[in-house]
């Protein structure tokens, strides 16, 4: 099969409306066995354009050979400087208004005392783990566990400052210092419980066993707070299609492709792969969260134009995603590389809001791309039958 056709380029146009133009003539081109690989690969080269026209950004900072199919963001020199005069340093007291939508370039410590009082819905922190680790050539060393608690305790204190009473807090940490985040948030917060992640890639061990997990424990300012549970079910296969004594499924939905339940979402989450080079996201960033498990917590604990703050941005993800959703974001990130690089992915976010594994208001399980496809052509010939309704000759 040639998924390579010449209708398959980059078009100076909006990346979603060129993938649904394209997908609609492929739906007609392509026999049913092929259509999911060639939707695919349309997907991945629409989310690729941008507004240069540029369909790969092979280009790094230090001129890295990459692999053809390699689709790992990158920065060029010329990007890096445009990008980095869009990026804020606070020496003075701020407004919401004054930060909203921006990237703050600076240390946490030196940025906090500037920020407005009581104005952010919900705080997600990814902060260094307690291992050795270099971001970009600064490096985190690991230290005591008790060092490790205070460290926290400096920068969650401040930031009590800038919650409103109804905000709900996430922080990320691995099994060594998931007790350290527990004990200090708790000092400040109402814990609603821990979120494990199964992140799936780790290090093979031979003296333990390989860690293949994070967690994330879920705070909250006070008892009131938001949580729509529905904005985060699961669409799952039906593994038992119980019926009704008449015959029709219980809570299920018997489709063309089988049978789909949408499930509660649980504090267990197996559903997200972590960014890889051949996904659009993925950027150099050495612990770059996937978009998918940033869209989660944003969409179940904040509302639409709701206000968010992630004080470790690395390359953006949170920003980014908050902007895919339609929410306001603000994030700090001391490294420049990487605020260039959020701001290059907020820079993409205008021309596509797509985010991998979530689509139809719904979070797919793994490996249903091609249940996802068959979904958005169902949604497409579903609007362009409703657009030719309306149309006037
Ligand atoms: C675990 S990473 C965050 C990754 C991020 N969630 C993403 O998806 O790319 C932590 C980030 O915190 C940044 N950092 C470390 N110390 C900092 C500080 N004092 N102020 C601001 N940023 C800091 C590091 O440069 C690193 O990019």
């Amino acid at each position: 099969m040639n998924t390579r056709s010449p209708w398959i380029k980059c078009y100076p146009r909006h990346a979603n409306g060129l993938y649904l133009h394209q997908a609609t003539y492929a739906s007609e081109r392509f026999p049913e066995p092929q259509l999911p690989a060639v939707l695919q690969a349309l997907q991945m080269q629409t989310q690729s354009w941008t507004p240069g026209g540029n369909c790969h950004n092979n280009h790094s900072m230090d001129e890295k050979p990459r692999a053809p199919r390699n689709r790992t963001l990158t920065l060029n020199k010329e990007e890096y400087a445009t990008l980095a005069e869009r990026l804020l340093r606070l020496n003075t007291p701020t407004t919401p208004a004054e930060i909203v939508g921006r990237t703050i370039c600076q240390d946490l410590f030196e940025a906090l005392p500037h920020l407005p009082s009581r104005f952010i819905d919900l705080l997600i922190v990814d902060p260094p783990y307690n291992i050795n680790k270099s971001f970009n050539g600064s490096a985190f060393k690991s230290r005591p566990a008790e060092h490790y608690a205070e460290w926290v305790d400096s920068w969650l204190n401040p930031l009590c400052r800038v919650l409103k009473p109804t905000a709900s807090i996430y922080i990320c940490c691995d099994w060594r210092c998931s007790a350290a985040v527990q004990q200090v948030g708790e000092r400040y917060f109402t814990v609603q419980n821990r979120i494990t992640w199964e992140r799936e890639k780790g290090r093979g061990a031979l003296q333990n066993w390989k860690n293949c997990s994070e967690d994330i424990w879920f705070f909250t300012a006070s008892r009131e707070y938001t949580f729509n549970v529905d904005a985060v079910k699961l669409k799952r296969r039906v593994i038992a299609p119980y019926t009704a004594e008449d015959g029709t499924p219980k809570d299920w939905n018997e489709t063309n492709r089988g049978g789909f339940r949408l499930t509660h979402p649980s504090n267990l989450w197996t559903d997200i792969s972590v960014p890889f080079w051949s996904m659009p996201e993925n950027t150099d960033h050495p612990t770059q969260k996937p978009e998918k498990f940033v869209a989660k917590l944003i969409l179940a604990s904040s509302n639409p134009g709701d206000m968010i703050l992630d004080p470790f941005l690395g390359s953006g993800t949170t920003s980014v995603v908050a902007k895919k959703l339609g929410r306001s974001y603000v994030g700090i990130e001391v490294d420049e590389m990487y605020c260039c690089l959020a701001e290059k992915r907020l820079g993409r976010a205008d021309h596509d809001d797509s985010v991998q594994g979530y689509q139809d208001g719904v979070f797919w399980e793994r490996n249903s791309l091609a249940d996802q496809h068959r979904s958005a052509m169902r949604r497409l010939t579903q609007s362009a039958q409703h657009q030719r309704l309306f149309e006037v000759d």
